[in-house]
């Protein structure tokens, strides 16, 4: 619901349960006053005057005086008197940075508009989303800059993007424009962000908010194993459960910064968008340049009313695929298993054992196409290889669909190999500068997906293949970062632009090729999680979690991403031990535990499993089948932290929407002696249900649950894990 107060000039947005509020100070400047629990009505909403201290700078606007620094503005610029980080910066023709850009007028309207080329959340039809668009100019220059907020109450969502315009005659240079800026009092806050590296993605950092700038962010090209395009400000005392959290989430793949400022007047800045470092854009006469979309989320129940709200939008509203709401397969991939080195006739065993078993998708991973026996040749010939597959793809797409499972199939479409039949006829089509010789990584080069003809040659291969055989899924790696970014084919003044449109051109890849092939469900992947975020989700509704497939080390990172990302998005497989990326042997049913509390599936030589193993695969196959709407689409609690005390435990819980199953997942790292049997408080049920537990007697009231506790097994060794099945039986009869 959007509210204007005109005469006031104070606009209030609400959600079921929150609300954002800003007003104008002189009629020119949008200035942040509300960000938190909902409000009724926008009434002492007051904007401190700060206009006499010393020191202070009084910028000249419309007939007042503003002290900028002081002001809590929505979209802050630099160069008049506000000495923060800025959200944009422009600079005119004659090289003047273009000083500022007031309110000019606003409009409502119902729904969403779509942003020019980017992924974003859509609105369901039946006017489930009302968007107010403030129209700022700056009248010299003739920059408009449209800062667009879309309410969705039901969702307790805002978005926010910008899109500027030069409505000038002459053109006008960008080097920074935000998705969000706002500016918050200080009231003691935590930053909380995801950190990491190849195998170590999604790692919790939480740190009080100290004063000076403190960002996390990427130059890499893509959104990185190092750090996730997402921020929250929390109150110190927030936990799982409780608190307020203030978090946004930016539907990009690329470079961005997120950044938290705390100023020596006790404001806090949060900024978030691409990277400006990497950035640069040149806008000419009539042109406009859309920012990515920023979601913004209030919780005062914690960060898992956090997290629920980030699920709920990207699964519901951000996916397009239509798979978003369908049961995901369970799949084997043979990578963990064979490598590159498989034949049609070797890898049928694997198939074989899949069927027997249950599973409903073999996925064929790297190796299948050129000449690929390992990773120095080949990327972008796709086609396959004959003397590994002598019936092709499509022939083995047959043996697999004989035996009742559907065919997936592997491609990293934004590479090539410096040895390939693509890179030998466009040796230019690659991230390059010319007469410098090009970074390697993984023995490959990036294409350059700035170029419209590098696209579209890519799609044509890729569906080309897609085409050929009943293929039902594909999974799109890439396994490099972005170096040499300054495409040759843009003129100097536009080279700036190359790392952004490379990530346009990439959405637009996307973006063609699942249109053209709905029916395929995508997954995507970067080395594990090096671009794990809302962008790609708009297009792939799964990702692999990451490279690392120790269930130990998986725990932190499957902990970690369900900060922001639905569960049916992480990608999560059994594999065998000792484990490939850190040597950890784990017990059968603690790496099955793991995997199935994500979107599950099996990596490894089926063939070679033990009797027992091969039994309880089975096993973990039936209870998935059964209870993979509560994991895959149901509401998610984290219980335990790997990141908090030892980390030693680490608990979480499936509820469906009306708290009648649950299903509970407890893990324990490292034993301890002498061991007292310990109570895990649980969350999400209906405090007067009663329920019980499948396979025991005994019945629980879920107040009892969640207040003393489900009393867990004692383990016996490292490694441990439990779970189990809650069903609601009654009611308590309140005293
Ligand atoms: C990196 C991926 O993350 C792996 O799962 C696997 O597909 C390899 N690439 C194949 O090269």
């Amino acid at each position: 619901m959007i509210t204007i107060d005109e005469s006031r000039g104070v606009f209030l947005l609400s959600t079921n349960s929150t609300s954002y509020a800003f007003r104008l100070v002189e009629g020119a400047i949008p200035a942040h006053i509300h960000w938190g629990r909902r409000l009724g009505a926008a009434t002492a909403l007051a904007i401190p005057d700060s206009s006499r201290r010393s020191f202070s700078v009084q910028s000249p606007v419309r007939g007042g005086l503003v002290d900028l620094n002081a002001c809590p503005v929505e979209y802050g610029y630099a160069g008049s008197g506000d000495f923060r980080t800025p959200a944009w910066e422009a600079t005119d023709a004659e090289g003047y940075p273009i000083l500022e850009a007031w309110y000019e007028g606003h409009s409502v309207s119902q729904g969403k508009p779509e942003l020019d080329g980017l992924p974003s959340v859509r609105p369901a039809a039946g006017g489930e989303a009302e968007t107010l668009e403030i129209v700022l100019r700056d009248a010299p220059s003739g920059l408009a800059i449209h800062l667009y907020y879309t309410v969705f109450p039901a969702f307790d969502v805002i978005t926010r993007s910008a899109v500027f315009v030069n409505s000038g005659k002459a053109p006008i240079v960008l080097s920074r424009a935000a998705s969000l800026c706002v500016d918050l009092p200080n009231i003691g806050f935590d930053m909380v962000s995801l950190y990491g590296a190849w195998g170590r993605e999604a790692h919790i950092s939480r740190h009080p908010v100290t004063f000076g700038a403190h960002s996390i962010g990427s130059r890499r090209g893509t959104s990185s194993h190092h750090a996730n395009p997402f921020l929250a400000l929390a109150e110190p005392s927030a936990n799982e459960h409780h608190g307020e959290v203030r978090a946004a989430a930016l539907v990009y793949s690329g470079n961005f910064l997120a950044q938290v400022e705390r100023s020596s007047d006790d404001q806090v800045r949060l900024l978030l968008g691409i990277n400006p470092d990497t950035f640069s854009w040149l806008l000419a006469p009539g042109e406009r340049f859309a920012t990515p979309e920023a979601l913004l989320v209030y919780s005062d129940c914690g960060f898992n009313g956090m997290s629920q709200r980030f699920h709920a939008i990207m699964r519901e509203r951000l996916m397009r695929s239509r798979f978003r709401d369908q049961p995901r397969p369970i799949l084997v991939n043979n990578w963990e298993a064979t490598h590159f080195s498989f034949t049609h006739e070797s890898l049928l065993p694997i198939v074989d054992a899949a069927a027997g078993m249950g599973i409903e998708l073999f996925v064929l991973d790297d190796g299948w196409f050129g000449a690929r026996d390992d990773d120095r040749t080949s990327l972008g010939d796709w086609s396959e290889n004959l003397r590994k597959l002598p019936r092709g793809v499509e022939g083995l797409a047959a043996e697999v669909a004989r035996r009742r499972l559907r065919f997936g199939l592997w491609f990293e479409p934004e590479m090539v190999s410096p040895d390939s039949e693509l890179f030998r006829a466009h040796p230019d089509w690659c991230l390059h500068i010319p007469g410098r010789e090009k970074p390697i990584g993984r023995n490959q080069l990036v294409l350059d997906f700035s170029r419209p003809e590098v696209c579209e040659e890519i799609v044509r291969r890729v569906c080309a293949v897609l085409d050929s055989a009943p293929i039902a899924y594909v999974k799109w790696d890439m396994n490099r970062y972005l170096t040499h970014v300054a495409s040759p084919s843009l003129p100097p003044e536009r080279r700036g632009e190359t790392a952004h449109r490379y990530v346009l051109g990439l959405y637009r890849v996307m973006e063609e090729i699942t249109s053209r092939h709905p029916d395929i469900l995508f997954a995507g992947c970067s080395g594990g999680g090096g671009r794990f975020d809302a962008g790609i989700l708009s297009y792939m509704p799964q990702i692999w979690g990451s490279d690392n497939t120790d269930a130990v080390d998986r725990l932190r990172i499957q902990y970690g991403l369900s900060l922001v990302y639905p569960i049916s998005a992480i990608e999560a497989h059994v594999t065998a031990v000792p484990n490939h990326q850190v040597g950890r042997v784990t017990p059968f049913a603690t790496r099955g535990a793991v995997a199935m509390s994500g979107n599950f599936g099996f990596e490894l030589d089926l063939t070679q499993l033990g009797e027992e193993e091969r039994r309880m695969a089975t096993e973990f196959i039936v209870f998935y089948k059964e209870h993979r709407e509560l994991i895959q689409y149901g509401v998610f609690w984290r219980l335990e932290s790997p990141f908090d005390g030892s980390g030693s435990k680490v608990a979480w819980m499936f509820t469906d929407k009306r708290a009648e199953r649950a299903l509970l997942f407890s893990f324990e790292i490292l034993n301890v002696a002498n061991r007292q049997p310990r109570f895990l408080p649980l969350a999400g049920l209906g405090p007067d249900t009663l329920y019980r537990i499948e396979g025991a007697e005994e019945e629980f009231t879920g107040a009892e649950l969640m207040s003393r506790g489900l009393c867990l097994p004692v383990p016996k060794g490292d490694f441990t894990s439990f779970y189990c099945v809650l069903g609601a039986v009654g009611r308590t009869g309140k005293a």
